[in-house]
């Protein structure tokens, strides 16, 4: 199979080291797996969506979402409102904390964001998206990207739209999800509105939307003419498929799967730095799901991951994981 060589992305001053870059996930996305992900080769990692409303920062589950510390650049934050001058604002106290770029949600459909015409609702009112894009631009010194879906429901599809005005507004690099904000997650992404919308512009586009596997990275790529792709869930309980991805990118070969010994490690590292960022209780609860998404690749293991996600101590979730492997792999040696 012959393989194109990949161009590097550029956004701003930055070049990426990967075109494969981590979506943004509310509840997921923290530092800590930020950090895995780029470890195992994720071009960029942009961290969970942040309200625009600077009033609700004062609570520990915003400052941890604006927890940096340690993270390899260029550093990601997304922002998600309604109102431009808030917006504004947001971007500009992140960069302040260290932001290398801004994100601008347009793309989550869930219910709180939606309510106040934040996230993909946003795509309803194009005048209001060119004020906030043009605003939040205005407001900051570092690029300002948008996430986005392919438009508000299939009868009104605006994505082209939208990425035009986005790129007239000094937006420098795009992420389409190829489903509509009505499609919410149901059915599969398409890619075709995504391809459109790369046609329509210059910028940087990002095709995202069920790729979770090198092959399928590599098609869509080719498909879509994308600069690169973004990968959501196919990353929980698998950071690694960054390297798979990268790896088939260049050399369009598969990766062998990771040797117990090395998911063992990497799994004791990730809940380590949970229990260091979110502190002992919290961590052992986030830690759960993180868990859960590991072991659903492992079929056979449910009474251990339902018995790992009721455990309360961070000692007690430690050893029962590293007891499991120890098992697992005397049996395998
Ligand atoms: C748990 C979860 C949280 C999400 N949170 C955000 C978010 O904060 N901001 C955003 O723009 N998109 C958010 N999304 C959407 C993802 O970034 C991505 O567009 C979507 O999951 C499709 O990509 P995938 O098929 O690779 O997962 C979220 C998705 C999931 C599953």
């Amino acid at each position: 199979m012959a393989f194109k060589p990949r161009v590097p992305v550029k956004i701003g001053p930055f070049v990426l080291s990967s075109n494969v870059v981590l979506a943004p996930m509310a509840g997921v996305t923290d530092r800590a797996f930020r950090t895995l992900c780029r470890r195992f080769g994720a071009g960029l990692a942009a961290s969970e969506m942040l309200s625009a409303d600077v009033r609700l920062w004062n609570t520990r589950k915003s400052r941890l979402r604006m927890e940096h510390h340690g993270e390899p650049g260029p550093r990601v934050v997304q922002i998600a409102g309604f109102d431009p001058l808030m917006m504004a604002e947001a971007a500009r106290r992140n960069v302040q904390e260290g932001a290398d770029i801004i994100d601008i949600n347009m793309g989550c459909p869930a219910k709180k964001v939606c309510n106040r015409l934040a996230g993909s609702a946003l795509m309803q009112d194009e005048a209001l998206v060119a004020r906030i894009l043009h605003t939040v631009v205005q407001a900051v010194p570092v690029p300002v990207t948008l996430k986005t879906r392919t438009g508000w429901n299939r009868d009104n599809k605006n994505g082209i739209r939208i990425a035009a005005l986005a790129e007239d507004c000094g937006i420098q690099a795009l992420s389409v999800h190829g489903r509509t904000r009505a499609d919410m997650y149901q059915g599969m992404a398409e890619h075709e509105s995504v391809a459109a919308i790369k046609a329509r512009v210059k910028i940087p586009v990002f095709a995202n939307g069920d790729i979770d596997t090198p092959q399928r990275a590599a098609d869509i790529l080719d498909a879509t003419g994308c600069d690169g792709v973004m990968i959501g869930r196919a990353a929980q309980g698998r950071p690694w498929i960054f390297d798979e991805v990268n790896f088939f990118l260049a050399t369009g070969e598969f990766r062998a799967e990771l040797a117990m010994e090395k998911v063992r490690d990497i799994m004791r590292a990730h809940l380590e730095d949970l229990y260091a960022l979110y502190g002992d209780a919290t961590g052992v609860r986030v830690a759960r799901k993180h868990l859960s998404w590991y072991f659903r690749q492992h079929p056979g293991q449910e009474a251990l991951r339902d018995r790992l996600v009721t455990i309360e101590t961070p000692g007690e979730q430690m050893n029962t994981l590293l007891e499991h492997f120890d098992v697992s792999v005397n049996r395998a040696a």
